[in-house]
């Protein structure tokens, strides 16, 4: 029995909800740019935790704490936008969660499978365990590499994967992060599919032929286990030495700490809100890791792919102040052709990707995040994902554990997709 069946095999502890009685979630939908570009000023003047993102074209999801409930409703009426209750009762959607989740657990432990499950939500400590799995069983195409320690210790780990160790300079590198945002758990499953589709179980080999690649499927472990043990809408890392009230509020918001325009906007300074970005650009040992793969694979990184959730979006710089690069019509027609491919595979229920300039998709700017940074820095293809989330008919908060690998797979045709568009393009 493999290692980290052993760890699955741990209980799930959930705590049981209990600081989100009160808090609701509201649907919004603004019907046009104008209401789209005041919501993101209501985003920012309530500090709203918005878990799934609108469009003009799609409802969004956000998070309302009791003593904003008035104000958030007042102003929505005032401004004329749509929105309507998702969650009046927020803890019994989260015990939902939980049960399908332990569902699923109990299902997974009667099978007793070989490989990592994609039936189900994986603890950081058997995503943890995977990763030294494949690199022990796959020595010559994949290589462990451990960045160091998170802020609470846990190892960052990730896994080069490569036919020639690295050593051929002339091929791109594709970097894949995942897991930086804590309570965005469709995210480290589609990096670790990637991981099984270029090593396990290889139906392109042209993409290892052509490409080296960094997979890093949990950058945030510390807030990732978090949101299993104590609260399950956390963001942030857990690093408590960035403010004075760093014992009280811990935690930076990793997508807002890279050094690119860091903390002027769609940002906070106040240590207790989920937008902080830190008490300065790359605080967060976390971000530095990640800063440092792409720094030091630089000129060869053709493609840069970050993994959040939810919206099935496809999104691309600048996202600090929605201006398009130089290389904006590349990043469009890359875009393009991996949402198609999504777009191609994806469930009829589920929403179809869109594809463009993060402000435009989504109606606010924010800095200091990751996609705007690999570009600043040279990366040509850079993006982020807003993988699926929610859809009509979900009784819980998370996508449910019978969608993860259906995401995976179609993810994974993403990937394909925007690999050989991007290495078509690319040039060294
Ligand atoms: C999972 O298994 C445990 C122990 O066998 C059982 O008590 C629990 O009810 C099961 N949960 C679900 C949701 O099936
Ligand atoms: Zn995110």
């Amino acid at each position: 029995m493999r290692a980290w069946i052993l760890l699955g095999l741990i209980t799930f502890v959930f705590a049981k909800h209990e600081h989100y009685i009160g808090w609701k979630t509201f649907h919004v939908r603004p019907s046009n740019d104008v209401q789209l570009k005041t919501f993101g000023s209501l985003i920012q003047q309530l500090d709203l935790d918005v878990l799934g993102h609108a469009t003009t074209q799609r409802e969004g999801l956000v998070l309302v704490q009791p003593d904003q409930l008035e104000a958030f409703t007042s102003l929505m009426d005032g401004q004329g936008i749509a929105y309507r209750i998702h969650a009046d009762d927020i803890k019994s959607k989260l015990d939902y969660d939980d049960m399908l989740i332990e569902e699923a657990h109990n299902a997974t432990k009667a099978r007793n499978g070989a490989r990592l499950p994609y039936d189900n939500y994986q603890t950081w400590e058997a995503i943890e365990a995977y990763l030294d799995d494949v690199a022990r069983r796959f020595p010559n195409r994949a290589t462990l590499v451990n960045a160091g320690q998170s802020f609470e210790g846990r190892n960052l780990k990730y896994l080069k994967i490569s036919s020639t160790n690295f050593e051929d300079k002339s091929k791109p590198v594709i970097v894949i992060d995942g897991g930086i945002h804590a309570r965005e758990w469709i995210s480290p499953p589609t990096v670790t599919w990637a991981i099984r589709k270029l090593v396990e179980d290889v139906t392109e080999p042209d993409l290892l032929d052509r490409f080296d690649w960094i997979l890093f499927p949990v950058v945030n472990p510390d807030g990732y286990r978090f949101t299993f043990t104590n609260n399950r809408f956390w963001r942030k890392t857990r690093s408590t030495d960035q403010s004075a009230l760093g014992s009280i509020c811990p935690g930076v918001d990793g997508n807002r700490n890279y050094d690119f325009f860091w903390n002027t906007v769609g940002t906070s300074s106040n240590a207790c809100a989920d937008t902080f970005a830190g008490r300065r650009a790359f605080s967060e040992v976390e971000v530095r890791a990640v800063r440092d793969i792409l720094h030091e694979h630089l000129p060869r990184i053709a493609l840069y792919l970050t993994m959040h959730s939810f919206g099935s979006m496809i999104l691309y710089p600048w996202g600090h102040d929605g201006s398009l690069s130089n290389n904006a019509l590349g990043l469009h027609t890359v875009g393009i052709a991996m949402a198609d491919a999504i777009n191609s595979k994806a469930l009829s229920h589920f929403p179809r990707y869109v594809v463009g300039n993060s402000v435009l998709v989504i109606g606010y700017a924010a800095s200091g995040a990751s996609e705007d940074y690999a570009h600043s820095i040279g990366v040509p293809f850079s993006y982020t994902y807003e993988l699926p989330g929610l859809n009509s008919g979900m009784q819980g908060f998370v996508l449910e554990p019978r969608y993860i690998q259906q995401v995976c797979e179609e993810t994974w045709l993403g990937i394909v997709a925007g690999a050989r568009r991007a290495g078509d393009i690319f040039r060294k």
